[in-house]
């Protein structure tokens, strides 16, 4: 395991899930019935972007340092929670956390040993919040059924190792049979077109009702060793999501744009109702 997130922290595609997520949650919490958020890949929850590993890429400049100064429309929401403490960027378990209330619980899993334990120390007096060390999709057959019947899970896997989009499209699967009403929500990098569209079909095929692919591009795709892109499948978006992400969306490759070929959004329906 040799991904860091402490060094991608705060980059555009943080940016880009993050605003997302902070809309799903925002969503759930409209009702009062409890629900709970599995984030299956945590990192360590928070990260100071002035430590060593975020000043060594810089990656968070051409992130949410060009939001900073966001004070209206659809990233606002976002971008006032990501600046509350000057300096760190909040992480998903951050950003659950803020937005849970006393009644929602959080399951955080994470492998690797020295982050499971920053983990852990992050929450260790949060009583709505489990960490737990384990294996991201092993977790996801231990820990649901959720028992609220409602609430999201996060996938937001490294990419590091080959098969990640089949691992990634398997667990989606995987939840949908055992609780079907969940909203998911699962990260994929967008290097080259091929393993983009060969996950989308996968999911198309797979049976799963109602999903979405937000994505965000810096450019087009012609050189995979590049990120030059990335995605969220959402399945089972509240109402009023396509609307809110398209606008997110457009912000944010207006804010972020590299002004290569090929910049832009897209919200695509794979799956019907
Ligand atoms: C992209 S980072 C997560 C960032 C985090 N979700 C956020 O948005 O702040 C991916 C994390 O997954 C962890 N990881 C990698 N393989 C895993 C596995 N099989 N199970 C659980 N965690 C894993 C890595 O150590 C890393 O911290």
């Amino acid at each position: 395991m040799n991904y860091r997130h402490a060094f991608h922290a705060g980059n555009f595609a943080d940016c880009m899930k993050h605003a997302l997520l902070v809309w799903l949650l925002r969503a759930l919490a409209r009702k009062p019935a409890a629900f709970r958020v599995l984030d299956t890949h945590a990192g360590i929850g928070r990260y100071d972007l002035e430590a060593d590993q975020a000043q060594r890429t810089g990656e968070w400049r051409e992130g949410i340092r060009k939001l900073q100064g966001v004070t209206e429309g659809p990233l606002a929401d976002y971008v006032a929670l990501a600046n509350e403490e000057a300096g760190s960027y909040p992480g998903s378990p951050a950003i659950a956390a803020r937005l849970m209330r006393e009644q929602d619980r959080l399951a955080l899993v994470e492998l690797h040993e020295e982050d499971h334990a920053t983990l852990r120390a992050l929450f260790r007096r949060d009583d709505r919040v489990a960490v737990h060390r384990r294996d991201a999709f092993e977790a996801l057959r231990a820990l649901t059924p959720f028992p609220e019947n409602r609430g999201l899970i996060l996938m937001d896997p490294p990419f590091e190792q080959p098969g990640e989009y089949e691992r990634l499209a398997a667990g989606i699967v995987e939840v949908s049979r055992r609780q079907r009403r969940l909203v998911q929500a699962a990260w994929y990098p967008i290097k080259g077109r091929a393993p983009v569209r060969a996950f989308h079909t996968a999911l198309a095929e797979s049976g799963v009702k109602d999903v979405l692919a937000a994505e965000l591009h810096l450019r087009d795709p012609t050189d995979a060793a590049r990120l030059n892109g990335c995605g969220l499948v959402v399945v089972n978006p509240p109402y009023g999501f396509e609307e809110a992400a398209r606008a997110i969306l457009a912000e944010l490759a207006d804010l972020l744009a590299t002004g290569e070929p090929g910049g832009g959004w897209t919200l695509t329906r794979i799956a019907d109702e």
